[in-house]
């Protein structure tokens, strides 16, 4: 199969196209991404010289140079979007642009090549925080909470859209939290990981009484490939880890500590950083887990190997970390 992926510069991109490589010999890919501050080649250094990988630098808001990128493709996985909360609430200019102007583009071409199918991949954040012990299921309301899930919750609609008027072959995958390798910097696990790693405190928001559904990258990245090769047309499949006992944020920065070797004192609570916090995300999976997938990678596993990638990779990220992201760092963290 040859795939075009979307924003496979950034975290879960890079490791899904590892992954495939890696899982199916014949495949191709094809990596369509701006590299915005979230990109970064350095990620997929190890399939650069593989004759079945090859890169294009564009903006999927380009519709023909996505479309020559995207000629001749079986599949398109659309990764590609502004991914952060945070920086949503300062500005939402990209994140409308990419994220909901983009994901048109990318069905225009998805029509006009008539590619045989469009995995679009969004989040559970689309449909907003749910109370225990309900569960998100693919039919739930949509109620996001922020400009990031709105835009998300705003390129679904298009997608459902584009099913029902134009029969575009496409489904959607809604995932919960990921982390792993490669995940970049401004997210709470790698930024508590490299913080703590530092000696630098960690913001802790609110309380750190929120819960998120953490899912091991890899499974996401096995969850989005069963929905390409074995899913229905038409369909949404939520893809979550399901993790019980569910961990709060203060849960999840105590083991960080533990598996760094550092101390309590260095968590720093601060309050009103994220206006509109979502409380507690929960996703029903019943529906891909029918079709045989289920995670593999326990929260203390992962946890365990995401530190350890952390710790073996400090060259990569003291250089994300540097630059930019100091200006960004300093202005949300003050
Ligand atoms: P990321 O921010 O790490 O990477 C985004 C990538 O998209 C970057 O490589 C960036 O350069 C590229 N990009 C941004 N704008 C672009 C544009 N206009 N044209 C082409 N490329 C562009 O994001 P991520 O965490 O890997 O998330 C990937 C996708 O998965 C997103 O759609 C996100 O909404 C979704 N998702 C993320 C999570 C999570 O926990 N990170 C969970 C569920 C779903
Ligand atoms: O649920 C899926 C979503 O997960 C994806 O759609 C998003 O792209 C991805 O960014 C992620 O969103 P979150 O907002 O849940 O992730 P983040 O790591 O930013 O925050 C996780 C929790 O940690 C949240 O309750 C806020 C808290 N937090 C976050 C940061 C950055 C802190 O306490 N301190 C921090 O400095």
């Amino acid at each position: 199969m040859k795939i075009l992926v979307t924003g496979g510069a950034g975290f879960i991109g890079s490791n899904f196209i590892h992954q495939i490589l890696q899982q199916y010999p014949g495949d191709e890919i094809v990596n369509y991404d701006l590299l915005t501050y979230a990109g970064n080649l350095e990620n997929l250094k190890r399939v650069e010289d593989d004759s079945r990988y090859s890169f294009v630098q564009g903006d999927i808001c380009n519709r023909e140079a996505l479309q020559d990128a995207a000629r001749g493709v079986d599949a398109i996985v659309h990764f590609a979007a502004e991914s952060h909360v945070d920086r949503s609430i300062y500005s939402s200019d990209e994140f409308l642009q990419t994220n909901i102007i983009g994901t048109q583009t990318v069905i225009d071409v998805v029509r006009e090549l008539q590619i045989p199918k469009l995995v679009h991949i969004s989040t559970d954040e689309v449909y907003g925080d749910v109370k225990a012990p309900e569960k998100s299921h693919e039919n739930s309301r949509i109620y996001p909470s922020s400009p990031y899930s709105a835009a998300k919750a705003g390129s679904d609609m298009l997608v459902i859209a584009a099913i029902r008027t134009h029969q575009v072959p496409a489904m959607i995958t809604r995932g919960s939290n990921n982390y792993g390798p490669f995940q970049f910097p401004e997210k709470i696990i790698p930024l508590f990981i490299t913080n703590a790693m530092t000696d630098n405190y960690l913001p802790l928001y609110d309380g750190g009484t929120q819960i998120r559904d953490w899912l091991y990258v890899a499974d996401h990245c096995s969850g989005i490939d069963t929905v390409l090769r074995k899913g229905k047309i038409g369909e949404i499949y939520n893809i979550g880890a399901e993790q019980y006992p569910e961990i709060t944020n203060e849960q999840l920065t105590h083991m960080i500590l533990e598996l760094v070797g550092k101390e309590k004192h260095l968590i720093k609570p601060v309050q009103g950083l994220r206006p509109g916090h979502d409380q507690r995300y929960s996703l029903n999976a019943a529906k891909l887990r029918a079709l045989g997938w289920q995670p593999s990678v326990t929260i203390e596993e992962g946890l365990k190997r995401t530190v350890q990638w952390y710790q073996e990779n400090q060259d990569w990220w003291e250089r994300v970390k540097s630059g930019a992201y100091q200006e960004y760092y300093k202005k949300h963290y003050r």
